[in-house]
């Protein structure tokens, strides 16, 4: 994920299983707020080329997935 490898703006690595599952429930909060990924673009009707912004479905399945994960911890 850019932004959250070592040395990466981002103030935590992001880039295996296990470093994912360890920030599970903030991954799941930061982007249900649409915090995360960031996004600097003003709302608009217009598409916007290149946007990282996740979909309600992706938003969606990463909580699913955290909410499982969650169940499936000790
Ligand atoms: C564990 C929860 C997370 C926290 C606390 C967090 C925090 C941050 C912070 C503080 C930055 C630097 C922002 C800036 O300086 O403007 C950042 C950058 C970024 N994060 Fe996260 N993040 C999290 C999860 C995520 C997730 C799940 C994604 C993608 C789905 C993501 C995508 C990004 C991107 C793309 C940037 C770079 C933004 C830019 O280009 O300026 N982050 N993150």
């Amino acid at each position: 994920m850019p932004c959250h490898q070592g040395g990466d703006i981002g103030p935590m690595p992001l880039t295996n299983y296990e470093e994912v599952a360890a920030y599970g429930r903030m991954i799941a909060y930061v982007t249900r707020e649409k915090l995360m990924p960031p996004s600097r673009a003003v709302a608009s009707a217009a598409p916007i080329v290149g946007s990282r912004q996740l979909t309600g479905k992706e938003i969606a399945q990463i909580s699913a997935w955290v909410d499982g994960n969650a169940a499936a911890a000790p």
